[in-house]
């Protein structure tokens, strides 16, 4: 691939995000690394830079749309083009169950998974639709939307989580040369603040979460990201949701 090509992941500075800007960066990519702390971002672009990648940081915090407009305005005025995003900004509050989740954390997950990924594909739809379609598989872009085993199946304790995960995506736009799949990871070992209080006393530790995967592990950002990769080099998938679960999804 061409060093242009430049990748947004929104939310990048922990976690699935992070690990996927550092293999993107590796494999090529210009990375625009994007989160709510300067300081963090620094340090990701740092990090990456050192190893020999590209990446620049921009700020965004999802629930606010001007914040999202100003990102994506930056980058066509800084990059040119917008070949690829990964709408990876997310949180869960904590595990409990139904009836006892404050409402308040309904409307914060709400704003960031749902309302936040609404604005960031708005963007990047916009901006995609001006650009040539490039290369042999008539793409003009491609928008990765991370979603969750929660937005595929039930998981215990995790049911406002889940709504919040179970949007879909625009086949719409595959006429257009826009590519709209997403990944659907299952328990992920990625620092979420969410699953370190689970695992230290609340709703299932550690091995009973790997237990609950056929493959008796909990995944790795790692194992999200090569999927992350592995979406952006192909070329007939959109619309599908990728399973990166360790095969709970298919119990
Ligand atoms: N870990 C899992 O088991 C798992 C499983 C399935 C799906 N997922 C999904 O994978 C994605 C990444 O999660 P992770 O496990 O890597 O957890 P994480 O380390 O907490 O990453 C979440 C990222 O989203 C960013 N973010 C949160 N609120 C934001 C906001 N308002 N504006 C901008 N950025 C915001 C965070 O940045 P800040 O530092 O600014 O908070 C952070 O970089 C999420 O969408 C999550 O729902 C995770």
């Amino acid at each position: 691939m061409s060093a242009q090509e430049t990748c947004l992941i929104v939310g990048a500075i922990t976690g699935i995000g992070k690990e996927t800007a550092e293999l993107l960066a590796k494999k090529g990519w210009h990375v625009v690394v994007t989160g709510r702390s300067q300081g963090k971002g620094n340090k990701v672009v740092e990090t990456i830079t050192r190893d020999g990648g590209s990446a620049s940081f921009h700020p965004v915090d999802v629930t606010s749309q001007e914040s999202v407009a100003a990102l994506h305005k930056h980058i066509p005025e800084t990059h040119g083009r917008l070949d690829a995003a990964v709408n990876n900004a997310g949180m869960s509050s904590t595990f409990q169950p139904f009836h006892a989740t404050p409402v308040e954390n309904m409307g914060l997950m709400y704003n960031v998974n749902l309302k936040g990924t609404f604005y960031c594909m708005q963007e990047q739809l916009k901006m995609m639709l001006k650009q040539e379609k490039q290369d042999d598989a008539g793409k003009r872009g491609v928008t990765i939307n991370m979603s969750s085993m929660s937005g595929l199946i039930g998981v215990p304790y995790a049911a406002p989580y889940s709504s919040t995960k179970h949007a879909s995506t625009a086949l719409k736009y595959a006429a257009e040369g826009i590519f709209i799949p997403a990944i659907a990871p299952g328990d992920i070992d990625s620092g979420m603040y969410v699953l370190e209080e689970s695992y230290e006393g609340g709703a299932y530790t550690r091995e009973q979460a790997a237990a609950m995967h056929p493959l008796n592990r909990i995944g790795t950002c790692a194992d999200v990201a090569k999927a992350v990769a592995f979406l952006l080099e192909n070329d007939f998938i959109t619309g599908g949701v990728i399973s990166v679960d360790g095969g709970i999804s298919a119990r």
